[in-house]
């Protein structure tokens, strides 16, 4: 089967007939879920929310990668490198989430649908964390149910790449 890359030269194209793909990028810290202020994100650690998607992922029909950095330019790499390969990109950018225009900017250059994450309601948290610089791009935001933020955005994404590949013929 061809790849997306292959499949497409547009970026954010749909490719009708491949299987859905969503990459999931999590943020700074993110890597210490389960021992990181549980009382706020839970005891689900990172690596069982990665199982959970992938297994999640195989009964709906998509493919699913997960990616998690604590650096900026790490996250800003592999949001390039998903151009053109992939449906929807789900991202819980941590605490780049309140200050990263080089987030949003990759963003906007992939051209690729985007579902904001949280494990916390960060509208129940400081006030610093009610601003996201991602928020008026993303395609919908999920948030304050813990782990299970992203098997709903999972759910979700299948949605909008449905969506987006009609749209796109
Ligand atoms: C978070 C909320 C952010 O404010 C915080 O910096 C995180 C996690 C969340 O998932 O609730 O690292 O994105």
């Amino acid at each position: 089967m061809a790849t997306r890359a292959k499949a497409q030269d547009t970026a954010g194209e749909a490719s009708p007939g491949e299987q859905i793909a969503v990459l999931v990028v999590h943020g700074p810290n993110l890597n210490l879920l389960g021992e990181r202020e549980p009382e706020v994100y839970g005891r689900t650690r990172l690596a069982d929310i990665d199982k959970e998607l992938k297994n999640l992922g195989r009964e709906l029909e998509m493919k699913v990668e997960t990616f998690q950095s604590n650096s900026e330019g790490g996250i800003v790499d592999r949001i390039q490198q998903a151009r053109g390969k992939c449906d929807v990109l789900l991202i819980n950018p941590g605490a780049y989430t309140h200050t990263s225009v080089a987030i949003r900017d990759a963003i906007s250059a992939v051209n690729i649908p985007v579902i904001e994450v949280h494990l916390s309601n960060v509208y129940r948290r400081e006030p610093f964390r009610h601003h996201s610089t991602i928020a008026d791009i993303a395609h919908g935001r999920i948030m304050g149910f813990g782990a299970e933020s992203y098997s709903l955005a999972l759910r979700a994404a299948r949605t909008v790449a449905e969506e987006s590949r009609r749209r796109a013929g």
